[in-house]
């Protein structure tokens, strides 16, 4: 598959079908025609973590109208945020929650750092993470992989070596696909894509935007990968 190609025709196809959550972009931002407010990303990825859009959306809504900045979370009772959290599960996340953003407001001033790299040293904020935040807000070509383009890049790609093994070869795939311009876009595009088209049983195929690029499409295996590790 040719890189350049792949991340063309997706971002054409999220153009138009691009899922309209909560955190893609923030009115006020939206308003002023400026990019992602960090906090935002930030607060969407951690929730996303280990729970569904479907079950972050009204959590993330709530947050965001009682606490609209970094301050203003920092700044709140810990019980508050932790009674907010409940039914989000995961508990040391909330903990976490807490004190990156008190680590953000004061050690940073008020500004999330902008690299992987300096993200990574946050409270809760792990490889995935760091990479989405650094794309999303950042516009950092980060690899951003988590289990919807796992089973993308392992598609496209006909990885057929189990997981978790295949998982450097995934990241060094994804890389190579991952383009300068709209990285943020194309990391929540391959996430749509796991999602709603590439799913793992059922995959549509006949609907991808990446269809003619897919390997595993044209070797007839999509829904057999990526390959569940020997139990
Ligand atoms: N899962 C994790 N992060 C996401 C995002 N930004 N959009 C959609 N699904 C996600």
């Amino acid at each position: 598959p040719v890189g350049s190609a792949i991340s063309s025709a997706l971002l054409a196809h999220y153009d138009v079908h691009a899922r309209d959550l909560p955190w893609r972009i923030s009115p006020a931002a939206r308003r002023a025609g400026a990019g992602l407010d960090p906090y935002r990303v930030w607060l969407s990825e951690v929730m996303l973590q280990q729970t569904t859009v479907a079950a972050v959306t009204g959590y993330f809504q709530r947050f965001t109208d009682r606490w609209p900045t970094v301050e203003a979370l920092a700044a709140a009772p810990e019980e508050d945020v932790l009674a907010a959290w409940a039914g989000l599960g995961y508990y040391a996340r909330a903990r976490n929650l807490i004190a990156c953003a008190r680590a953000v407001a004061g050690a940073h001033g008020g500004q999330f750092p902008q690299t992987e790299a300096g993200l990574l040293a946050l409270p809760g904020v792990g490889d995935y993470t760091a990479a989405a935040i650094a794309a999303i807000a950042f516009d950092e070509p980060a690899a951003v992989v988590d289990a919807n383009v796992e089973r993308v890049v392992a598609r496209l790609f006909a990885i057929a070596t189990p997981l978790p093994a295949a998982r450097p070869e995934i990241r060094t795939c994804t890389a190579r696909i991952t383009p300068r311009e709209r990285p943020g876009d194309f990391a929540q595009a391959m996430m749509d894509l796991g999602a709603t088209i590439c799913t793992v049983r059922n995959p549509s195929c006949l609907i991808c935007p990446l269809a003619s690029h897919c390997a595993a499409r044209a070797a007839g295996m999509a829904e057999a990968l990526p390959i569940k590790p020997p139990r």
